[in-house]
């Protein structure tokens, strides 16, 4: 008989099993290994995240999709007697995988800022026998500069601004991280660090927590639109695919710094869709739709620099999310994010 398939050994070479709490949230409900476990051993096998924690309808610590995890290993090319700073320990699985990588003269350091989350990675660790990982309960914005510098930093939650203290302490090595705009979701970007700054351009798509710091304002708190009135983007705008359809979410967001969005639906059959805008408290929304005259409502501006952004990337061939990069540069707690289009001279925007 085959042993039924387990992405996380076919993929990874160790298998993820151990490592997951007896309880996970998979599909909208909580399954037990003891209630059901044909159904949990489904999931703890699957190339699928599985949360491992709630915080009320929020999930907030989980075990990473096994397909993910490879990408940003292969990233982070990580080598025998690395020294390595992981953020998020999550279950602590990504921190074996480090440590099966490092070997017995490196060495892995994993920040968790959930003080239960942090305790049961040390358990899974013990239990599994895996040496050389030192799990430490604190803020990974932080990092841990006590046990540096590191070789690589391999950063397990999303960031929207990635602080200053990984680069000062990793000199001269990798930070492998899930990148994304306030917009968006992220993408892995894999940055070699050299004399003082960070670079590299974006790959794969990663969709993960936010850094508990990093979380973007809840939407229900927002206001009412005012006034809503024709508007003209501009004698192309009924041209484009519609302000939402046929183009990456991720690449707008990097040509919007500090942008945060919601919208109606994506479903173009249904009339009228609304694009809803927010920046540092300014709100804006655009109602657009096969047969319906776009309008708009509240901050004009905004409103005009989503168009200015759309248009943008529509003059320079809707260029995809791997035509863009991000140098990074200490500045202060948090660092200096520069996204770039082409290369690290071309077109800027700060985030
Ligand atoms: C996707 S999970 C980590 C997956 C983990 N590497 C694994 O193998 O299971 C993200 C983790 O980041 C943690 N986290 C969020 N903000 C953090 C912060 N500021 N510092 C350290 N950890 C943080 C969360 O508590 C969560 O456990």
């Amino acid at each position: 008989m085959t042993e039924p398939d387990n992405a996380s050994v076919r993929l990874l070479g160790r298998d993820r099993t151990p490592f997951l709490p007896g309880r996970l949230f998979v599909d909208g409900e909580w399954i037990t290994r003891a209630g059901d476990l044909e159904a949990w051993q489904a999931a703890a096998r699957s190339d699928e995240a599985v949360t491992t924690q709630m915080a009320g309808a929020v999930p907030s610590s989980s075990a990473s999709m096994p397909t993910v995890v490879k990408a940003m290993l292969d990233a982070c090319d990580v080598h025998p007697g690395h020294r390595v700073l992981e953020i998020g320990a999550g279950t602590g699985y990504t921190a074996a995988l480090l440590a099966d990588r490092v070997g017995p003269t490196g060495s892995v350091v994993t920040v968790e800022v959930d003080p239960d989350v942090a305790e049961s990675a040390r358990r899974n660790l013990d239990a599994t026998g895996v040496p050389n990982v030192d799990v430490v309960c604190a803020d990974g914005f932080d990092g841990r500069p006590s046990s540096g510098p590191y070789d690589r930093v391999h950063v397990t939650c999303a960031i929207r601004h990635m602080p200053s203290a990984w680069l000062e302490q990793c000199l001269d090595g990798k930070i492998v991280m899930p990148w994304g705009p306030a917009f968006s979701t992220e993408r892995v970007v894999s940055l070699r660090v050299r004399d003082g700054e960070a670079v590299g351009r974006f790959g794969e798509v990663a969709s993960f927590m936010v850094m508990r710091s990093q979380r973007s304002r809840a939407w229900d708190e927002w206001p009412d639109g005012g006034e809503t009135k024709p508007v003209s983007l501009g004698p192309d705008w009924a041209r484009l695919d519609g302000p939402l359809g046929g183009f990456g979410e991720f690449v707008i967001g990097l040509l919007l710094p500090g942008v945060t969005h919601r919208t109606s639906g994506d479903d173009p059959a249904v009339g009228e869709r609304v694009l809803s805008l927010e920046r540092d408290g300014r709100y804006a929304s655009v109602g657009f739709g096969a047969g319906v005259e776009t309008n708009a409502a509240g901050d004009e501006a905004l409103v005009q620099e989503y168009a200015d952004a759309v248009r943008w990337w529509y003059d320079h061939g809707r260029p995809e999310s791997s035509g863009f990069g991000l140098t990074v540069r200490p500045n202060g707690a948090r660092a200096r994010q520069c996204v770039w289009f082409g290369s690290p001279a071309g077109p800027s925007w700060e985030h």
